[in-house]
């Protein structure tokens, strides 16, 4: 059994706040090996926060030279698709943040490139990395509120990531970079619905830009092919933050509280109250990640891509004024991901006692359900015994969309990868705009919501296989900071 050797690139907020916990999580099973950031000095401050001894490289190529057998990549949006290149053509894995790219085209050939070498390429889409999102998901499948009618969304801060979040990272809020509240958090909460309630059919949204030069304002109603619909309404420049998360059926309803979800049924005097603390951890994505570079994946991208789809989708029915379809991937895989380079022996994440709190910010689903949402639970309404409803959700008719007619398409899809060989692309050194960001010292700024979630760090760490010497990781168990963060604007 080996070491899975990890580099990473981008050693910002979220590296600091989720990726080094849930490296650090895996114990001796996996090692951050190398770390390559244009500013030098906050790759240097997060190694030694974390006390790690990585070897600081100077350009993502030198990062791919040294010894690694894949990449974490958490840089700004702008460069997660000619990275993700780079790094796949370097034979390396890779597990790039959300979103995976700019565009469907540009994530198909991303998505391409990865099956063609046999790597794994994974979506840091961290909500499906938490025992309270999957649990949502999986009350919904199991009928408790009966057919699923509407769901409502509201994540509403204050201020925009540069300032709350990451303080100085103006790239949130660039056009040039990418950054969007759209690809910050609908990102993240188009897709839970997504996983609620099953494919979507049409996206109608409004987006404004208040305060910004990408969109600050985003409402979106959706419309599942399953018959119901839902309202997603973001900002980051709301007077008062304030979130929400209820879902409606025929029988009952879900309402997310701050510690708790309530199963309301529809004549019944009190709701059931599941504490999040009751909810079973499950691992983490790093976890995930590492267990399908040893074992082989299974479409880990396809949470991430869908996630972009829809992205994607809300900015286009804002800029024709209309309803659109999401633009999902028609190719499936051919088969899973035997990766030739998994000689590592990376153990399959173990599932740690859920922490008391935060669980939502918490811990990842098995990369193998991270396919989940195809929903039309109404149908299987009563799947008692089955353990992951999600998963199965797909529904009797709609069955298999996804899964359809890839095979033969699947071949056309390569041609893209072609493309992959600017290699040179990558990572530009100078080009270091978002660098004003605050040095990861400003982390953890009073606002910074985020850090108190940081309690349910201590449940967190879902592998507790943590050797000694990694044991201090433990602490920052795995934040699952993907609500943690909303809801810390
Ligand atoms: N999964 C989640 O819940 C979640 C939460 C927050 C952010 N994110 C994503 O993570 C990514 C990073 O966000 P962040 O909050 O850490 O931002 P950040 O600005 O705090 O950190 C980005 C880091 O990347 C470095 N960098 C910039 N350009 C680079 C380049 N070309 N090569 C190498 N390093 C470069 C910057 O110096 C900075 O240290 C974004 O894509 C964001 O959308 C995901």
């Amino acid at each position: 059994m080996g070491v899975l050797k990890v580099g990473l690139v981008g050693c910002g907020k979220i590296a600091d706040a989720n990726h080094m916990p849930e490296m650090l999580s895996l114990g001796k099973n996996a090692e951050v090996t190398a770390m390559f950031d244009i500013q030098k000095g906050k790759a240097e401050a997060l190694a030694e926060k974390h006390k790690l001894k990585p070897k600081f490289c100077s350009s993502l190529d030198e990062l791919l030279k040294s010894d690694i057998d894949a990449v974490i990549i958490a840089t700004p949006n702008l460069y997660h698709y000619e990275q993700t290149l780079q790094c796949l053509n370097a034979g390396k894995h890779v597990l790039v943040e959300k979103p995976m790219a700019s565009s469907v085209e540009e994530a198909d050939e991303m998505i391409d490139l990865a099956e063609k070498k046999g790597l794994i390429l994974q979506v840091n889409q961290s909500l499906r990395f938490s025992a309270l999102h999957r649990k949502l998901a999986e009350l919904v499948a199991s009928g408790v509120i009966g057919k699923p009618l509407h769901a409502r969304c509201l994540r509403a801060a204050t201020s925009s990531p540069d300032v709350g979040w990451s303080p100085g990272a103006t790239w949130f809020v660039q056009k040039k970079f990418k950054g969007s509240l759209v690809t910050d958090i609908a990102v993240h909460m188009a897709d839970l619905l997504q996983w609620c309630f099953g494919p979507v059919e049409t996206v109608m949204s409004q987006t404004t830009n208040l305060s910004h030069e990408v969109p600050d304002n985003v409402v979106a109603l959706f419309r599942y092919k399953n018959g119901a619909t839902a309202t997603l309404e973001l900002s980051w420049t709301f007077p008062i933050g304030g979130n929400k998360f209820e879902i409606y059926g025929q029988d009952g309803a879900i309402l997310l509280t701050n510690d708790s979800i309530e199963i309301y049924k529809k004549n019944a005097k009190k709701p059931k109250v599941i504490k999040f603390a009751s909810i079973k951890a499950v691992p983490n994505s790093h976890a995930v990640f590492a267990a399908s570079v040893e074992k082989g994946g299974n479409e880990n991208w396809k949470v991430g891509r869908e996630a972009l789809a829809l992205c994607m989708a809300i900015i286009e029915s804002n800029q024709q004024q209309k309803a659109v379809e999401p633009k999902m991937r028609k190719t499936t895989s051919k088969t899973s991901v035997k990766s030739p380079a998994a000689k590592k022996a990376i153990p399959a994440a173990k599932k740690s006692t859920p922490a008391k709190k935060a669980a939502p910010v918490k811990k990842a689903a098995p990369a193998k359900k991270a396919a989940p949402a195809k929903a039309a639970p109404v149908k299987k309404a009563a799947p008692a015994k089955k353990a992951a409803p999600v998963k199965k959700a797909a529904p009797v008719k709609k069955a298999a969309p996804t899964k359809a007619a890839p095979v033969k398409k699947a071949a056309p899809a390569k041609a893209a990868p072609a493309k992959a060989a600017p290699a040179k692309k990558a990572a530009p050194v100078k080009k270091a705009a978002p660098v004003k960001a605050a040095p990861a010292k400003k982390a953890a700024p009073a606002k910074a919501a985020p850090v108190k979630k940081a309690a349910p760090v201590k449940k967190a760490a879902p592998v507790k296989a943590a050797p000694a010497k990694k044991v201090a990781p433990v602490k920052k168990a795995a934040p699952g900071q993907g609500r943690a963060r909303e809801e810390g604007r």
